[in-house]
């Protein structure tokens, strides 16, 4: 397996960061993860946008552009073979003396890797995952604002075993003032009455590219949409719970604490229609000709 790292491809058991780098000793660093479906990476430039702007938000130069990087993310996708893969765009600050400082770093460590993607438990799609309120809340956004995609992942792993200790899938956040906001990988939708709730991003949570896509589709099959802050209570009153993510898609939740869940019938029509917008991205990106979209 190769992996990209500062410019070159290497081996996986070669490829070596300094143990001053301050992503390892600071988690001072941003990533990104995507979906490849049929050698076509699914909305690589909302990817490289967030990474901009969070590169942005914590003062981080990203040393290469974007032109240059989407080369980098191809080039590693085609000297593993692969067509059908997750990948990880991971940048931190770089090695450079202990202390806080960022202008301590000689300059960026840029790392891609990527893996064929395995699909998860068809059940999980089937009959849904289970989930837990987590008691870890948030990060406060005016703390470490969560549309930061931050190395610094301690928030969202210790919420994570919380779920695990619970026998759960997913744990879900609530901000500082009670108001849901996300799980520790995913963003949280549900429905009641045929609306589709989602928490706003005010509340502070990571806008997820597919749960913008799946905001755009929601919107044009006419679904009600409330973008809003809400408590758990209404969490717990919902009739269908999901979740989104790159590498998860549409993933239904069958239980939440002691609430059980069906797969209802909006969450089956969004899984549906999600996977459609898929097909039709890889049929426009192929259509455009391989000199733009890698390797055919
Ligand atoms: N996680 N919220 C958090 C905290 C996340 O880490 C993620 C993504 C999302 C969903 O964002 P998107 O739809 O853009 O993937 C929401 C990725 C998959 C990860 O951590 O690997």
């Amino acid at each position: 397996m190769l992996v990209y790292l500062n410019g070159s491809l290497v081996p996986l058991k070669d490829a070596r960061v300094s143990v001053l780098d301050h992503g390892f000793l600071y988690g001072d660093g941003i990533y990104e993860t995507l979906r490849v479906y049929d050698g076509v990476v699914f909305m690589l430039r909302e990817h490289l946008g967030r990474l901009w702007r969070s590169a942005e938000l914590v003062g981080l130069d990203i040393p290469l552009d974007a032109q240059a990087l989407e080369g980098a993310v191809y080039e590693t996708l085609q000297g593993n073979g692969l067509r059908d893969a997750w990948l990880r765009i991971t940048i931190s600050r770089g090695p450079g003396p202990l202390g806080l400082d960022p202008a301590l770093c000689s300059g960026a460590t840029v790392f891609i890797y990527a893996e064929a993607f395995k699909p998860y438990p068809r059940q999980f799609y089937s009959q849904g995952i289970r989930a837990v309120l987590a008691r870890t809340r948030r990060n406060l956004r005016e703390a470490q604002d969560p549309r930061i995609k931050s190395l610094s992942f301690l928030n969202n792993i210790l919420a994570k075993m919380e779920a695990v200790r619970a026998g759960a899938e997913e744990a879900f956040m609530l901000n500082h003032a009670g108001c849901l906001t996300e799980g520790t990988v995913s963003n949280l939708f549900f429905a009641r009455d045929g609306v589709l709730f989602t928490p706003s991003v005010q509340c502070g949570l990571l806008d997820g590219i597919t749960r913008q896509v799946v905001l755009s589709l929601a919107r044009r099959l006419d679904v009600p949409v409330r973008e809003d802050c809400f408590g758990a209570q209404e969490l717990y009153a919902a009739r269908e719970v999901f979740i989104t993510s790159s590498t998860k898609e549409v993933m239904p939740v069958r239980q939440v604490d002691g609430t059980h869940y069906g797969v209802g019938e909006l969450t089956k029509l969004l899984m549906a229609e999600f996977r459609k917008e898929v097909s039709a991205y890889v049929a426009e990106a192929k259509a455009r000709g391989p000199s733009v979209w890698g390797y055919e």
